[in-house]
């Protein structure tokens, strides 16, 4: 599905007006891998269209409002506003030592998203949008704050598993509203929290459904996006509550006290507010980019979890105050590492710093846009597999064109470029490439640009390997010939180069000093004759799996370190849109393992779990399992059973809970473990 315009097969075409955002980090915790494939894939993108000479805006900001930002202010002893300012410039530091640029990013606590929220909400309210309500909520008597659902701990009301979130159980996937919890506390201050009614302010979703309806529909979404978003109108939409009451860290709504805009009603507007800020300071029209009606493209680049927030409330919000909707929101999947979601015991929760003390930022670009489509499936980020593209792809293919060219140029012609081109019908393969993979870029199959260049650089190599210009440099007679044979490579090396510049600007400035030369998208249709280049210098160093195991290492946080008190994130609302069915890979990295249960025993103080020491065939886990109510523990020692090997460590109030063993039935004494037939032995996978 395309969603431009005006996707003219020119690069020479009618220049477009683009603005793109990426989604806003919170501002109380650190860039990690997960966020830099988002601004990876916005860069990319942004840069691809500047080469191609559009006009074209990206800004992104710090998600400053919230409990949590609050809470985590509070505990480093600092006001919120200082925290979000140190986070912010960490965060723009982090992002632009990946080489993403923005031309602003700003903050969503600024005197611009103030203004403009305000706007919003006067107009959404005089013309009828914003309703009032009463609504009953727990409260923390103690710390004396209204108490979001991330914020509230318990028992499971559905299987009675200890330790829980307020909305949703890790152990068997219930979802409820933190009211239903059992023996609820505030993960704030430990108080048992109370009922308390509060007034509410609501913005009426619904009157919105046939527009929403109409523009999912549009070429804004992805089919499959815009599939599930079909299924949310059928559950049907709802009032939206986007109040929140004091102590609230945000902005006050307008003619009322102590009740403040819930944060995700500010948060994309901090889109509107950074473009605004940006250009006030560049005399540029903010009205052009966002008055309903603008000829100008919008775009949203942002992961599957918060496609609520921008398919639905955003667009009703622009669309009840005036303004444009966006043109296309670029919806992407979740990264893993290794197979498996990221995860700090395993040091897979990797955060953009730790990887940019170890590793080459480039190669991390270069890896996402090799995996990257236009679809909402993860993206799995395999060490050993990262360091072989990079090392296969970019220093083995790409420099390595230059690398086996350069030297005899220098050395033999006087560092400049032959005059005449030896074979027109190879180079013309190299010029007739960019339109196909423009097209790539424009419609986000990176994956598939990169697989077009790669089969370009295999021909450039063949080439190369074909006219051995090292053999032929030491005959008689055959001067021009290898003069001709290195200034092709050149050539084709310079195409590549160019095709390769929105995912690796460094490297392209390297090459462009190289060469001598500035490359933009028309630089794919040129040759280099009777051109001077520089001196060749290495471009890129090999991937060392040594370097990788570092990183790794340097990201364990140890389990035993305090567990934060803050959870990450303030996102009651958001649903999981692909989480119905999952794919053969997705259900392949299950890693399920038979399990002798070496030991079992009673846990002090615990009313439904055992302590269960499995045995995978010479490793040893401990696993806390809540079978209390059917099992002896001295039955089941000895039994083989089965258990998930690779499930995150968990810390529990008993200690560390490495794995989950498989258990049928609806629970009490009607609880059956899972046992493999005779002669399955521990350690054995489960397919
Ligand atoms: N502050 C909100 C966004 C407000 S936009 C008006 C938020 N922040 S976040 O820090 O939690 O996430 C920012 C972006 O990073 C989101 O698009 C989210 O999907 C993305 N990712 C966070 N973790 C991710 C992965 N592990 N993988 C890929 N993207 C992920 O949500
Ligand atoms: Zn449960």
């Amino acid at each position: 599905m395309s969603q431009t315009p005006s996707s003219s097969a020119s690069a020479s075409a009618e220049q477009r007006r683009i603005l793109v955002t990426s989604a806003l980090p919170y501002a109380n915790g650190s860039i990690h891998l997960g966020h830099l494939l988002e601004h990876i894939q916005t860069d990319i993108w942004t840069r691809f269209q500047r080469l191609r000479g559009h006009e074209i805006y990206s800004v992104c900001a710090d998600d400053a409002h919230g409990t949590p930002v609050m809470l985590k202010a509070q505990e480093l002893g600092i006001t919120p506003e200082e925290m979000v300012e140190k986070t912010r410039a960490e965060h723009h530091q982090d992002l632009q030592d990946f080489f993403v640029e923005y031309d602003n990013y700003y903050v969503t606590h600024s005197p611009e998203n103030k203004a403009i929220c305000e706007e919003i909400y006067t107009r959404l309210d005089d013309a009828g949008y914003i309703s009032k309500r009463v609504i009953n909520q727990l409260y923390d008597p103690q710390k004396e704050m209204f108490l979001p659902d991330r914020f509230v701990k318990g028992t499971c009301p559905s299987c009675g598993a200890e330790d829980q979130n307020g909305d949703s159980c890790d152990v068997c996937g219930a979802t409820y509203s933190p009211t239903e919890v059992k023996n609820p506390r505030s993960v704030v201050s430990g108080a048992t929290p109370v009922l308390k009614e509060s007034e509410h302010f609501f913005f009426d979703l619904p009157k919105f459904e046939e527009m929403l309806k109409g523009w999912i529909r549009s070429g804004a979404l992805q089919d499959e996006m815009a599939n599930k978003l079909q299924e949310w109108f059928e559950e049907g939409l709802q009032q939206w509550d986007i109040s929140r009451d004091a102590p609230y860290f945000g902005f006050e709504i307008p003619g009322t006290t102590n009740k403040y805009f819930y944060v995700w009603v500010d948060a994309p507007v901090g889109y509107m507010a950074s473009f605004k800020n940006y250009c006030d300071s560049h005399n540029l029209d903010f009205d052009a980019f966002w008055k309903a009606g603008s000829d100008t493209e919008l775009y949203h680049f942002i992961g599957k979890d918060i496609t609520y927030f921008h398919c639905l409330f955003w667009p009703a919000m622009l669309e009840g105050a005036g303004y444009r909707k966006p043109t296309g929101v670029n919806i992407h999947g979740f990264v893993t590492v290794n197979g498996a979601k990221m995860s700090k015991s395993r040091g897979t929760f990797i955060k953009g710093r730790t990887f940019l003390e170890h590793l080459n930022p480039e190669y991390l670009r270069y890896y996402f846009a090799a995996k990257l489509g236009d679809g909402v499936s993860d993206i799995d980020l395999n060490f050993t597999d990262f360091a072989q593209k990079v090392n296969s792809d970019l220093v083995g293919k790409v420099v390595n064109i230059a690398s086996r060219c350069a030297g005899f140029i220098t050395k033999r012609f006087d560092g400049r470029l032959s005059e005449t081109v030896l074979d027109e019908a190879l180079l013309q393969q190299f010029h007739d490439a960019a339109e196909r993979i423009a097209q790539l870029y424009e419609s986000r199959k990176y994956h598939q640009a990169v697989r077009e260049i790669m089969t370009l650089a295999d021909k450039a190599n063949q080439f190369i390997d074909a006219n051995a210009p090292w053999v032929t440099i030491k005959e008689e007679g055959k001067e021009q010939f290898t003069h001709d044979v290195c200034s092709l490579g050149i050539n084709m090396f310079r195409i590549l180069v160019t095709y390769l510049k929105p995912i690796l600007p460094v490297l392209a400035q390297k090459a462009e000093s190289f060469l001598n030369d500035e490359l933009n998208w028309q630089s794919s249709q040129e040759v280099l004759k009777d051109h001077a280049i520089n001196k060749f210098k290495p471009m890129m160093q090999r991937v060392e799996m040594e370097k990788i195991d570092k990183m790794i290492e340097a990201s364990k946080e140890s389990l035993e370190a305090a567990a934060p008190v803050t959870p990450a994130k303030d996102t009651p609302l958001s649903k999981d849109p692909v989480s119905d069915t999952i794919s053969f890979e997705e259900f392949a990295k299950v890693d399920l393992r038979v399990a002798r249960i070496a030991n079992a025993e009673h846990v002090e103080g615990a009313d439904k779990l055992l302590r269960l020491e499995l045995d995978l065939g010479g490793e040893k886990r401990q696993v806390f399992a809540g079978i209390k109510s059917a099992y002896d523990p001295a039955s089941l020692i000895g039994k083989h059973t089965v258990m998930v090997a690779n499930l995150a460590p968990r810390k529990m109030r008993f200690g560390l809970s490495e794995g989950m063993v498989l258990a049928a039935g609806p629970g009490g004494k009607n609880l059956y473990i899972m046992e493999p037939h005779e002669g399955a032995e521990p350690g054995m996978r489960v397919k």
